[in-house]
């Protein structure tokens, strides 16, 4: 299901996007304009962080393994530069990439004093807390509630918001209930296929069919009020011949 265009182009996107932020604010009461803000990984859950950041006058700075979205953040006016390079002149880190250790010990180290790093990717373990924890001369548990701060040796303070954990769960209240209903409908409307079919059915991985997508996509669309077009007879069959052409 999370490969479902229903589920992931918006609960990840919109959802995540929006949720990530609301935490972020919630913990600390951070103005986002004029920061730079690093978020690691441009996936869905990225796009959907590094738009509402940009929307909100941060400079946005995109962290990310695989070529192709490295370039289209790139192409999309972000900033796209190493953790290593990034670690140095953020202000504010954000990972979602379901990776381990995207910010590491090195990455630790070079971070400017007062910077503020959390997770809303993959349960604890996108941020190396052991080796933040070994740095760390000093912790003290929520400084305001979801923040903790360690002090590095030579004064640094690093703060770290709801224990790495996903800080749109720990520190806000997760997806507005309005984009959950997709993916839950997906879920549900995919589970109803499955026991319909089963007796076609081997034991496999299987993509959402495209008609519960589309099923789900028109209830969103009728829930919300709007109406879209439909193809004329002449449109269909002008879109699925080859006899025209420019
Ligand atoms: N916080 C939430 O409520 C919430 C909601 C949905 C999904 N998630 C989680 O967020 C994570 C991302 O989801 P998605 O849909 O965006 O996935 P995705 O696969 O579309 O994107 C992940 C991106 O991270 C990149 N990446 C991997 N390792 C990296 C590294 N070391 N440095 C930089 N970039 C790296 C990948 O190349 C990819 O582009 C997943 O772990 C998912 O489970 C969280």
């Amino acid at each position: 299901v999370n490969d479902a265009a229903t589920k992931h182009l918006f609960d990840n996107r919109y959802g995540t996007g929006q949720s990530t932020i609301d935490g972020v604010i919630r913990a600390t009461d951070m103005l986002i304009a004029g920061k730079r803000v690093v978020v690691a990984g441009s996936g869905w859950c990225g796009k959907g962080v590094a738009a509402r950041a940009r929307g909100m006058g941060a400079k946005v700075i995109v962290t990310e393994v695989d070529a192709v979205r490295a370039l289209e953040a790139a192409m999309d006016g972000l900033e796209v530069m190493t953790m290593k390079e990034a670690a140095k002149i953020g202000d504010l880190f954000i990972t979602l990439t379901g990776d381990m250790h995207v910010i590491a010990k090195e990455h630790l180290q070079v971070m400017k004093n007062g910077a503020v790093i959390c997770n809303s990717g993959h349960f604890d373990i996108e941020i190396d807390l052991k080796s933040l924890k070994k740095l760390a001369v000093k912790e003290e548990k929520n400084v305001r509630n979801f923040v903790d701060a360690y002090t590095l040796r030579g004064g640094r303070k690093i703060y770290l918001l709801g224990e790495g954990r996903l800080v749109n769960l720990a520190a806000a209240e997760g997806h507005p209930a309005s984009v959950m209903d997709m993916s839950f409908a997906t879920q549900a409307l995919a589970s109803e296929w499955a026991v319909k079919n089963q007796n076609t059915l081997t034991p496999k991985v299987y993509e959402v069919p495209s008609a519960v997508e589309n099923w789900v996509a028109k209830l969103k669309l009728a829930s919300m009020g709007i109406r879209i077009d439909s193809l004329t007879k002449d449109q269909e069959k002008y879109l699925s011949s080859w006899a025209h052409g420019t």
